[in-house]
Parts: C-alpha cells; sequence; structure tokens
C-alpha cells in the first residue's frame, strides 16, 4: 500500500482525533496510559531480536516494539482501518523504519493474507474488544504463529461500566412498578449512560464490547489451541485525568459512543442539560472524578 490517505473511517477518527478529547494534556495522559498498556503486552510477548511479530493498529504497539528490539525485529501491522494504516506508514517512513514493517488491511477474525506458521508473536492491544467474533479472531492468531509462537493480548474490560446502566434501569423499572415518583436525575443519568453502553443484559451479550468477560476470553484462547493460558484482570482506581467540564463533555468512553456533549445536545431539552450539569460539574470539578481502568492480559503458547 502507499502513503496516500484513503478517506478516514470511526477508527481513525477515534485514535487520531476524538480519544484525546481536544484537550492536549488529557490527550498526553491517555497516550501515557496506552504506552503502558502496550509495554505489558510486549512483555508479555517476550520479544528477541530476529522476529516476526503481528502488532495491529495505529503503530503504536508495533513501533514501541521496534524501538525495544531494534532493526531485526520485522512487524506485520494488521487493522481494518485503511486510513489508520496509511497513517502508521506515513510515520514508519519519517521514523526510517519502513523497511522492517509490512501493512495489511484485514479483519482480526480473517487475516488470510498472512501465511499460516509465519509469525513469532501475536499481540493486540484494544482491538479482540471490538470484534465481534472472538474465537474465529483467536484461531486466525493461532493459525498464523509458528509452533512454540506467543500471543499476548491487553484487552479492555467494558461489563462493569454496562452492568451498572443495567443496574440504573433496573432501579427505575422497579420504582416505577412500586407506584414511586421516579427520581429525576437517576433518569437523566441512566438516559446519558444508555448511549454510551447497552442497558439490558440481552444487548451487553449482542455487543461486542460488553459480551465478554474476563473468564470469557480465558476460555476463548483454550478452545483456539493455546497451551499455558495466563490471565491477570488489572483493576485501578485513581483520579481522572479529566478536571475541567469542557474535556468531559467531550471525551467519549470508548471508540463506538457519542461525547457527552453530543449526548446531551440531542438527548435533553435544555432545562434537562442544566440539571444534569449541576449535578455532575461539581463531581467533574472538585474535587474531581475517579475513574477505574480494567484491563485483561493474556499471554498463551501454541503448542511447539
Ligand atoms: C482502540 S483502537 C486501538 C488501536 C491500537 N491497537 C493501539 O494500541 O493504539 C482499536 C483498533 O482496532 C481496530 N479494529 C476494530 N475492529 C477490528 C477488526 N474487526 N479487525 C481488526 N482490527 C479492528 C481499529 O481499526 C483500531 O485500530
Amino acid at each position: 500500500m502507499t502513503a496516500a490517505s484513503p478517506p478516514e473511517d470511526i477508527w481513525s477518527d477515534w485514535i487520531l482525533h476524538r480519544r484525546g478529547g481536544g484537550d492536549p494534556a488529557y490527550d498526553a495522559a491517555v497516550r501515557a496510559d496506552m504506552m503502558r498498556f502496550a509495554d505489558r503486552a510486549l512483555d508479555g510477548a517476550a520479544l528477541r531480536p530476529h522476529m516476526t511479530l503481528v502488532g495491529a493498529g495505529d503503530g503504536l504497539v508495533a513501533f514501541r516494539a521496534i524501538e525495544r528490539i531494534g532493526p531485526t525485529l520485522e512487524v506485520i501491522l494488521t487493522d481494518i482501518s485503511p486510513a489508520l494504516l496509511a497513517h502508521a506508514e506515513a510515520l514508519a517512513i519519517a521514523r526510517g523504519i519502513r523497511g522492517q514493517c509490512r501493512f495489511v488491511t484485514s479483519s482480526a477474525n480473517d487475516l488470510a493474507a498472512v501465511a499460516d506458521a509465519s509469525v513469532d508473536a501475536v499481540i493486540t492491544r484494544s482491538v479482540l474488544a471490538y470484534v465481534a467474533d472472538k474465537p474465529a479472531a483467536l484461531r486466525a492468531f493461532h493459525r498464523i504463529l509458528k509452533p512454540g509462537g506467543r500471543l499476548s493480548l491487553a484487552e479492555p474490560a467494558f461489563q462493569d461500566e454496562a452492568f451498572e446502566v443495567v443496574a440504573l434501569r433496573d432501579r427505575l423499572e422497579a420504582a416505577s412498578r412500586a407506584g414511586d415518583t421516579p427520581d429525576r436525575i437517576l433518569q437523566l443519568m441512566h438516559r446519558w449512560k444508555s448511549a454510551h453502553y447497552p442497558d439490558t443484559l440481552e444487548a451487553m451479550a449482542r455487543q461486542p464490547i460488553t459480551s465478554y468477560g474476563e473468564r470469557d476470553l480465558f476460555r476463548m484462547v483454550g478452545a483456539a489451541g493455546f497451551a499455558h493460558t495466563h490471565l491477570e484482570l488489572h483493576l485501578d482506581a485513581g483520579p481522572s485525568s479529566i478536571t475541567t467540564w469542557d474535556t468531559f463533555l467531550d471525551v467519549a468512553p470508548h471508540p463506538l459512543a457519542p461525547s457527552p456533549r453530543q449526548v446531551f445536545a440531542e438527548r435533553f431539552t435544555a432545562e434537562e442539560r442544566t440539571l444534569l450539569e449541576r449535578a455532575l460539574r461539581p463531581l467533574v470539578e472538585t474535587p474531581g472524578l475517579t475513574t477505574t481502568s480494567r484491563m485483561i492480559y493474556v499471554t498463551a503458547d501454541k503448542p511447539a
């Protein structure tokens, strides 16, 4: 492929524009988090010189791997977004490492352009979460790995956020069944949060980002033929890097979600927006939000 830029898609729009919410300080904090997750995934892959790695995405993981291992590492960057791969290719040229990279536009559950038993390691960071057919993707990873090759996944866990929205809905429905006057703020919170996550267990099961938990991932990796599966769930609560109301409005919780600003504009009247802002703004500004990062790290081997 060439470095010419194809039209953008939701993925390149997210990574190149939306993820940082237009706030340079928040963007820098997010990038530092991403790098930490990528480093953890690379540690799990046990990379060595003269390896070939499949690292999906815009280059974050792949370029970090090359930085760590050096000029002998070859990396195949696979992604479904041609725009992101074009962006990554331009970065690789600028860094003088284009010769170490191959770019393949493909869904993770296909990878037909990558030969069987041809790579030493497969790494994903925040990719499998968005793939509907995760077992098929894991089978594709297994197929392209050499015997003895290594899988290392770093994937977000979104189920807890969705469970909270399901609980909000349940609470409102229970109040309505009991004939109680529904709590206005709770109703608005539910309407806001359900724009970001499904609010029923059935809908959760239908969406790739909420259909799985860490135990499902663990089981799926084993079922795809991997051995020595090891999984760690990292839950880290701490102060949010979102400290201003404007940034709060512009940061979406994941690539498939609208920003709160969009949700407020499209789903609320001016009076409802004022009510919600009055309830939420003090939480954002003083003392500040607490956020929980939920990451699933899995390593496994393709039997030799
Ligand atoms: C949250 S971004 C993560 C990007 C990158 N891995 C990183 O570490 O920054 C999700 C990535 O998954 C890619 N993606 C989404 N669905 C995919 C699929 N079915 N197959 C392959 N890649 C996919 C998107 O294009 C995007 O690059």
